[in-house]
């Protein structure tokens, strides 16, 4: 059992906290479901792609979280930081304390602000290139700054949010 620490994204479906724990790794929580096998096929999907050698980060599989009493104190804090939008602030308190499903998967450190636009495009159309290449379709908003993370230190593109990526069966069952 993990604790839920600082809030680091959301996108339509989930929110995404870092593990108070161990804060090198983070977790996806849907913001409308608690289905455990949505989440077992998001991950049998990134153990596929990362055995392809598609840079995804490393996942660790689906566990149960704690949303701590004190969950709304980490996520003020972060907001009166200006970490986070009023908006984004306000959803975020409405999450009630307690357990919930998550996939941990590595935290990857990425901000998209440290590299120039040219440079993401380069990295971004190589790998989307390969992917294509093996007969993988990718959502249309594969190439969004929200689908995509980008670590400074590694000087490597990560692709997140491949829930609707089709893999074809033959390469699933290679
Ligand atoms: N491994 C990760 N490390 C750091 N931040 C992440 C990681 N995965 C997701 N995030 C953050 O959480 C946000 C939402 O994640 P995403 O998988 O795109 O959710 P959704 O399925 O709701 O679109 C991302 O835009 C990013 O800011
Ligand atoms: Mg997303």
């Amino acid at each position: 059992m993990y604790t839920i620490g600082k809030f680091l994204g959301a996108g339509l479906f989930a929110n995404v906290f870092r593990l108070k724990e161990y804060p090198l790794w983070c977790v996806k929580v849907s913001k409308w479901t608690n289905r455990k096998s949505t989440l077992e096929e998001q991950f049998a999907k990134a153990q596929i792609l990362q055995r392809l050698g598609v840079p995804v980060p490393t996942f660790l599989g689906v566990y149960e979280v704690t949303f701590p009493s004190y969950f709304k104190k980490t996520i003020e804090k972060q907001y009166r930081r200006g970490e986070i939008s009023w908006w984004r602030y306000w959803n975020l308190c409405r999450i009630k304390e307690g357990m919930k499903l998550g996939l941990v998967m590595e935290t990857v450190e990425s901000d998209l602000t440290l590299v120039s636009s040219r440079r993401v495009k380069y990295h971004f159309r190589k790998e989307i290139s390969k992917v294509k290449a093996m007969g993988i379709k990718v959502s249309f908003d594969a190439d969004s700054r929200e689908n995509i993370l980008w670590s400074q230190k590694q000087g490597k593109l990560y692709f997140i949010d491949f829930d609707f990526w089709r893999i074809p069966r033959k390469i699933i069952n290679q």
